[in-house]
């Protein structure tokens, strides 16, 4: 089983073994990062493995390899050899590991630190790129069958995670830590088994003095709490979320929170993707169980399914895969999400009778429409482009028009229920004050019901105003748990824990 590494980046030997002691229960072995150390500190770094209690490796990373170190190779070297210097018989007291670059050729420290069993890491480093010839670098780094090959490359898209992947899987004979850095790369730190790495490397984000030693780095206490890292084997399942960009999501906390209190041998895991196509070839050669499909995905997706459900048929969007033994099969479970957190909110088994007011006409627009026309719904669709509105009212036959004051003045006629799709009022959404409210010309009497899927913030402009003329109001926070929940069931092919849904609702898990 992979194991977890924490980097050790304090200016001081006292505060690394401060740092080390804090975050202990969470780490396998840490790396010194010498190269982060004040001058003085670099020459006491002997004692520091016997201190530190668990295996060290010894790294002193030169500043082109993303490291701190500026001095020159003689001092660099010299610092290794005092780190290996009067070695312990009994090893825990030596350093576990020397971290040597590729290029650095001094047999006399390698056979110091074979002498004491102190282990090479050979590693290659690139912070601008990943090379195209990963596969002939890991074969001829290797210069001894005791070594573990490290290659550490910055992933500037999906593609180059896929290259290290593909490469990492053509060297199953070989002990090696493969790391895709930046924000592309995260899950290669993340899935270090699937990765076939032996060591993932990780900081303590909460100690501000001691920074993240590579960037696209996982906190330390993240990974083994909500990623249950140390629970990732090979067996394990492998679910998670694809978008672009994917900032700020929830999913993983609250896939990984259900999956752990069921003890399911399963993990979720976030997928940043500038690459549907890529993407898609990682899933593959990862065996992904499941994926959550959001923004810009849902539509370009479609073409990778084997099979969808009718939702997906009719919607043209799709936010859930599951892998069947045929391929990939589509699900939307915004629309189920959608109505029962809106049918719930009103105490409705359906929108018979009701005339409804839809503002957008997007990708969550047509899930939302397609559910209010499922249950009997009468609906006026309004959006900044008229004509999109139209196309997506044709099939239903439903009324359509323009956000402007025509098209307002139409919402007399469906004010039951009014629904706002667009991203609107969201936060970071980059509005200003007075644009972010789309129905600003639109007098709530107070028997309106309103819904706006936004639910970050909690209350956008438009639902603030309503609740203030007397509307009950929705944001979409429900509709989120309801659809994540209904992926649960595709996912798992289980009923959604009874037991736990009420702790979901109200927020705690
Ligand atoms: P989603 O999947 O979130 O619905 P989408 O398919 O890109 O995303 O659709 C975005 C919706 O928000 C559209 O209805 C869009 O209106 P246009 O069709 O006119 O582009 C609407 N939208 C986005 N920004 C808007 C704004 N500033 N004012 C009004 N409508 C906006």
């Amino acid at each position: 089983m992979a194991k977890i590494c924490l980097c050790l980046t304090a200016k001081t030997l006292k505060r690394n073994l401060e740092i080390l002691d804090k975050y202990r229960k969470y780490a396998d072995l840490a790396e010194l990062r010498v190269d982060y150390l004040e001058p003085d500190e670099r020459l006491l770094i002997r004692r520091f493995p016997e201190q530190a209690g668990m295996p060290v490796i010894l790294t002193i990373r030169r500043h082109i390899d993303g490291g701190q170190f500026v001095g020159g190779e003689g001092v660099r070297i010299n610092l290794m050899a005092r780190g290996l210097a009067f070695a312990e018989t009994d090893r825990r007291r030596n350093f576990a590991y020397l971290d040597i670059e590729d290029d650095l050729d001094v047999p006399s420290l390698e056979e110091a630190a074979g002498t004491f069993g102190t282990r090479i890491i050979r590693s290659y480093h690139n912070s601008q790129g990943t090379d195209s010839n990963l596969l002939a670098k890991i074969r001829s780094m290797r210069h001894s069958g005791d070594e573990i090959v490290k290659i550490s490359v910055r992933a500037n898209s999906t593609k180059d995670v896929l290259h290290l992947l593909k490469a990492g899987k053509e060297c199953t004979d070989q002990e090696k830590i493969l790391i895709s850095m930046g924000h592309y790369g995260t899950y290669s730190r993340i899935l270090a088994e699937q990765f076939g790495s032996t060591i993932s490397y990780t900081s303590a984000f909460a100690e501000a003095d001691a920074p993240p030693a590579a960037p696209g780095q996982v906190d330390v206490q993240e990974l083994s709490k909500q990623f249950r890292f140390r629970t990732i084997t090979k067996a394990t399942k492998v679910y998670g979320i694809t978008g672009n960009p994917l900032k700020a999501t929830s999913s993983p906390h609250f896939f990984n929170t259900i999956f752990e209190l069921e003890g399911t041998n399963a993990v979720y895991v976030p997928f940043p993707a500038d690459s549907i196509i890529d993407f898609m070839e990682i899933a593959n050669h990862l065996s992904l169980e499941g994926v959550s499909v959001t923004i810009p995905y849902k539509e370009s997706v479609i073409p990778f399914l084997n099979s969808m459900t009718d939702e997906v048929q009719s919607i043209g969007a799709c936010n859930t895969l599951i892998l069947t033994p045929q391929g990939w099969k589509g699900a939307n479970t915004d629309a189920r999400g959608f109505s029962g957190s809106l049918l719930a909110f009103l105490d409705r088994e359906n929108f018979k009778r009701q005339r409804v007011t839809v503002i957008g006409a997007g990708g969550a627009a047509r899930a939302v429409v397609y559910e209010l026309h499922r249950l009997g719904a009468k609906v006026l669709i309004l959006n900044r482009t008229a004509a999109k509105a139209a196309d997506l009212a044709a099939p239903y036959k439903f009324a359509w028009g323009a956000l402007d004051e025509r098209g307002i003045a139409k919402v007399e006629k469906y004010h039951d229920i009014i629904i706002q799709t667009t991203s609107v009022g969201m936060e970071g959404s980059g509005d200003s004050p007075g644009s972010a409210d789309p129905l600003a010309s639109y007098n709530f009497s107070g028997r309106e019901e309103v819904m706006d899927l936004v639910y970050n913030p909690k209350m956008t402009p438009l639902l603030k105003r309503a609740s203030s003329a007397g509307c009950n109001v929705l944001n979409g926070y429900d509709m989120l748990i309801r659809q994540a929940q209904y992926q649960y069931v595709y996912f798992t092919g289980k009923e959604f824990p009874d037991h736990l849904l009420s702790r979901v609702r109200y927020g705690e898990i």
